[in-house]
């Protein structure tokens, strides 16, 4: 196998938003001409080029970025339109306070400063200390529903155009804390020559979008066309992957893997095998278009018949490497070894509501396997339990599971081996990881 090359993406994000102000502060400026200049050099806009697009000037531009001059609210959506970002962020950070949060607060004044105190102020730094007999100098753990919106995301994540196997053998022992991927399950579907039919739009196993009730379906691998020596491949290719990946992470370890119905036992058996304890399946219900069709050419014939169950489920598999003594113990060493709970209330549960990848991802990410990112923020959430570590995303594809860890405040590599789906990935990344849920 040949090994690209690597090369590192720097992130996207900066620092914390003020939340109440209405005239920005010097420092409140910064944050938004450093944003705003992060976005644009990502982006790949020169400065000249972004000042057209915005029918301003250039120079104005440069003060916009060095915080010389303080951008109307107008002139912050028509950036984040062009920039492709939330525009409630940038208005933040420009200390404007976004009408929706404002009547939020509003409306729940009460609840509204609790949460917010809890989550970025003394209380969580001061719990967080307790537990871990620390000097409350440990950055603060953010809840879900304020992640998009957090601090410092600088440096968080690393995307490489390689092969997974090889990079995994180039890959220290004991250096990844969780793994949350979405594998190529065919196998066939990303050869070389499957992936240029799907390119060109034209047969092999990925389905020809055909249409219903005026939308066209995405082109979807066909599963049912595995041989029984393509299983038997799938299964040797995940035990290979296992073995690989039980050696880069560390004890405790979580791993993620999506499946699908008719193929998952394959890859839980080649897990198992491998070394990992199974300790259960995600369920993501979401309703697809898969399934449920009567038999071919007869459909008249045969009109009560359904040949397969409408796909309404899709099978994530959760292993663990096994822990070094206790959990406890495992977790004050590795910080690995349980699932990181929703709340003080609820833990991680085993079911989560989702829908298909949404239209405004797709156009961000346009991979024929996109993960949507509501559900991989919160299977990414869980993955590590204290919040601390690096997941690894092996099959990277469009980059749901870098810009998930990211929307989170995760470490995280993502590896890809095409090269178009890499650049697709690096490019994407910081734009999936602002969109709201
Ligand atoms: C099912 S897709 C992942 C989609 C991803 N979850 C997302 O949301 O975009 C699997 C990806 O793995 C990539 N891939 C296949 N074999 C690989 C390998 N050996 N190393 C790295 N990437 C690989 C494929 O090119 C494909 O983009």
């Amino acid at each position: 196998m040949v090994y690209f090359f690597s090369k590192p993406c720097k992130i996207l994000f900066m620092s914390s938003p003020s939340i109440s102000r209405s005239q920005p502060s010097s420092l409140e400026r910064g944050e938004f001409g450093e944003r705003l200049r992060t976005e644009r050099i990502a982006q790949g806009y020169s400065l000249a080029d972004l000042a057209q697009r915005l029918d301003i000037t250039k120079g104005y531009l440069s003060r916009l970025e060095l915080g010389k001059a303080k951008p109307a609210l107008e002139m912050i959506d028509r950036i984040a339109k062009v920039l492709n970002i939330d525009p409630g962020s940038f208005q933040v950070l420009a200390g404007y306070l976004p009408t929706d949060v404002k009547q939020i607060l509003y409306r729940h004044p009460v609840e509204a400063s609790e949460m917010l105190r809890e989550t970025f102020g003394e209380y969580e730094v001061n719990r967080k200390s307790t537990e871990q007999g620390g000097n409350g100098q440990q950055p603060v753990v953010r809840t879900a529903e304020l992640e998009h919106t957090v601090t410092n995301r600088k440096n968080l994540y690393e995307v490489v155009h390689g092969d997974c196997f090889d990079w995994l053998d180039h890959r220290a022992p004991g250096s990844v804390h969780a793994v949350v991927t979405d594998p190529p399950y065919g196998l066939k579907e990303y050869t070389p020559e499957e992936k240029q039919k799907l390119r060109r739009g034209r047969g092999g196993v990925w389905r020809i979008p055909p249409t219903l009730d005026g939308y066209t379906r995405n082109p979807l691998p066909r599963f049912t066309v595995l041989t029984t020596e393509d299983k038997t491949e799938l299964q040797d290719f995940f035990v290979q992957w296992a073995t690989k990946i039980f050696r880069v992470l560390v004890p405790g370890g979580h791993v993620f893997v999506a499946t699908n119905p008719l193929v998952s036992h394959l890859v839980y058996i080649a897990l198992e095998e491998m070394g990992f304890e199974k300790r259960g399946e995600i369920i993501r219900l979401v309703q697809t278009l898969r399934g449920g069709d009567r038999p071919k050419n007869a459909h008249k014939e045969f009109e009560n018949v359904t040949v397969m169950p409408r796909s309404s489920w899709e099978p994530w598999g959760l292993f663990r490497k096994p822990c070094e003594g206790r959990v406890q113990d495992n977790l004050r060493k590795w910080k690995t070894g349980g699932l990181r709970r929703l709340s003080e209330e609820q833990p991680f549960s085993d079911v989560i509501k989702s829908s298909p990848t949404r239209g405004s991802e797709r156009d961000i990410a346009p991979h024929p396997s996109l993960k949507p990112q509501a559900f991989m923020r919160q299977i990414v959430r869980a993955a590590l339990p204290l919040g601390e570590g690096v997941v690894l995303d092996p099959f990277m594809g469009g980059g749901a599971t870098i810009a998930a860890a990211c929307a989170v405040g995760y470490h995280s590599i993502g590896i890809e081996s095409d090269l178009e789906y890499y650049q697709m990935a690096a490019q994407a990344i910081p734009q999936l990881a602002t969109l709201q849920n």
